[in-house]
């Protein structure tokens, strides 16, 4: 089951977090991955993913908001793997604040981040995949797009259109052997949620319903079955990793 061998993925994003754990989930089961991130950091990643599943990884330095940037990584991974056929958009970042204090710069960095790289890697990888007739996009939305909080106005507007960016786009390629679903994590233990007091983490541990906050495993193996052959009939679909925070 879920037997990814032979096939390439690239995954944003990928040297940290629930990044990292979706490539480590997609190598146990046999493949390549492109790791880019906007920061490599020294931590060796790709050497002990290809290290632990005999696979091939490698990193790329690549901020996924800059559209050149993006479009010169893809060309440069198609080239050194020969073929992409999973592509998982997972790189986020917040900067929370209340409406009236949030920054343009604020608003603009994390549609940019969040969810306009989402339009620019599609773009730049849609054809290929077409052409290969198979692809799989796993793009990664949020319980905080669904159920939005108070003083994230920019991340709860890009994860929204993360979901209608992947409900649209499933559509137009949906008869072209390409399936794009979204994932929306609840509250994971990340770099991203250890900014959180621990009040905060109480707090939104006990409005979970399984009463714990998820790891960064659960959300890679949501991405996994929607990269799967397993999962050909399905696309357009968001499916919520939140120990049951949005039943
Ligand atoms: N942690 C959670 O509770 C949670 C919940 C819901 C959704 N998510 C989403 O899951 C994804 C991963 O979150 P995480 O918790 O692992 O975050 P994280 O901050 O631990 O990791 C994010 C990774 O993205 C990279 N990144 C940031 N900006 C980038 C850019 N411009 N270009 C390329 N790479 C960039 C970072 O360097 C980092 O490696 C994000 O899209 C986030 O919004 C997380």
């Amino acid at each position: 089951m879920f037997e990814l061998k032979g096939k390439n993925a690239i995954i944003t994003g990928g040297m940290r977090g629930i990044g990292f754990e979706v490539a480590r989930v997609l190598a146990k089961q046999g493949a390549n991955v492109a790791l880019l991130d906007v920061n490599l950091g020294e931590n060796e990643a790709e050497k002990g993913i290809t290290d632990e599943f005999s696979v091939r990884a490698k990193g790329y330095v690549c901020d996924v908001s800059n559209t050149d940037a993006v479009a010169g990584v893809f060309k440069q991974v198609i080239e050194d793997f020969g073929q992409v056929d999973i592509l998982v958009n997972n790189a986020g970042i917040t900067r929370d604040s209340l409406l009236m204090r949030m920054k343009d710069e604020d608003f603009d960095s994390v549609i940019a981040v969040n969810l306009r790289s989402i339009f620019v890697t599609t773009k730049a990888i849609i054809r290929h995949m077409m052409k290969n007739k198979w692809g799989r996009i796993v793009n990664m939305a949020s319980i905080n797009g669904i159920v939005c909080q108070p003083g994230q106005a920019n991340y709860a507007a890009s994860k929204a259109g993360v979901i209608g960016i992947t409900k649209s786009t499933a559509k137009e390629f949906a008869a072209k052997g390409v399936t794009i679903n979204a994932v929306a994590p609840g509250f994971i233990r990340t770099e991203m949620t250890a900014k959180l007091t621990e009040d905060q983490v109480k707090m939104f541990e006990s409005a979970v319903p399984m009463k714990d906050m998820g790891l960064p495993e659960d959300v890679a193996n949501a991405c996994l079955f929607l990269a799967s052959e397993e999962a050909r009939y399905i696309t357009g679909h968001v499916l919520s990793v939140d120990g049951g925070l949005n039943a």
